[in-house]
């Protein structure tokens, strides 16, 4: 058969099957998976380009990664031009009285002379940049209404109990106070045994639960990243090796990094 005629009758046998009342084409899609290639493709789901075998993995045929520290040893790693792309375009609310976790590098450099004072939180006693030490586990473990603004980036997914550190980061909050968030969607498993150690993986929809079950103030929610940079990431590429426009899709299902800007509102 041509690949012209083969063409025909994928697409005859795609019609039918828009056809079909919905829930039946919705349970033929859930299990194709159980079906052969050749019928699956007819659900559209496999891009027709590249039929089975004809993908060419090229040196991505290998099963360590090119680098185990996120692409640092090469270059800018994915997650930080995302994370820092979310800050850039939510520098504004950098102001006033700050809160980071770590260090507090963002907040010098997105908020700059916004910033009236800097606050820097650890649970790591060790830290010598910390000024406020605390279990984000443990219930009202920071000061409240203290922050105009925290910087929330790639901790949260350490903590236990993300309810209980979302929680707190939002009472600390001052009123009129902005929440910026990041967290991991996807990534390399830290497992040193330190405060470092990954304990989760978030969806845009886990992230949108966590803060309902705080506040009812309207989350901005999004995410960051498509299979391509997931993928990359992975492999511990560095974003110089790929292009800006590669990187610069995000696909809803295939995320990164999930961000959230939550606005603690004034009391009315
Ligand atoms: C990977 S760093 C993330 C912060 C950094 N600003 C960034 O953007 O990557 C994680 C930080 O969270 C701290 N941490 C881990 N568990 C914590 C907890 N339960 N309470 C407070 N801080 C915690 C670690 O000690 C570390 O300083």
């Amino acid at each position: 058969m041509t690949e012209s005629s083969k063409g025909r009758l994928r697409d005859a046998a795609r019609i039918w099957l828009r056809r079909l009342p919905s829930p039946i084409q919705a349970r033929l899609r859930r299990n194709a998976y159980r079906m052969p290639a050749a019928v699956r493709q007819l659900f559209g789901t496999s891009d027709p380009d590249y039929p089975l075998g004809t993908v060419r993995w090229g040196s991505l045929r290998r099963t360590t990664p090119f680098s185990r520290s996120w692409g640092y040893d090469r270059g800018t790693p994915i997650d930080r031009v995302y994370i820092e792309q979310f800050l850039t375009k939510h520098a504004a609310d950098v102001r006033g009285s700050c809160l980071e976790v770590l260090n507090a590098d963002y907040t010098q450099r997105f908020g700059g002379s916004r910033v009236a004072s800097s606050d820097v939180l650890d649970i790591d006693t060790a830290n010598t940049l910390a000024t406020v030490f605390a279990d984000l586990d443990e219930p009202d473990s920071i000061p409240p209404e203290r922050f105009d603004c925290i910087i929330f980036t790639q901790t949260l997914h350490l903590v236990p109990d993300m309810r209980t550190a979302v929680a707190n980061v939002w009472r600390a909050l001052a009123a009129g106070g902005v929440l910026l968030l990041t967290v991991p969607a996807i990534g390399r498993h830290d497992a040193r045994k330190s405060f470092h150690h990954d304990r989760w993986r978030v969806t845009k929809t886990g992230v949108e639960w966590l803060l309902a079950g705080i506040t009812d103030a309207p989350a901005d929610v999004t995410t960051y990243g498509n299979v391509l940079s997931c993928a990359a990431f992975l492999y511990g590429i560095a974003a110089e090796e790929l292009r800006a426009e590669e990187l610069q899709v995000f696909d809803r299902e295939f995320p990164l990094i999930v961000a959230a800007r939550v606005v603690k509102e004034h009391a009315p």
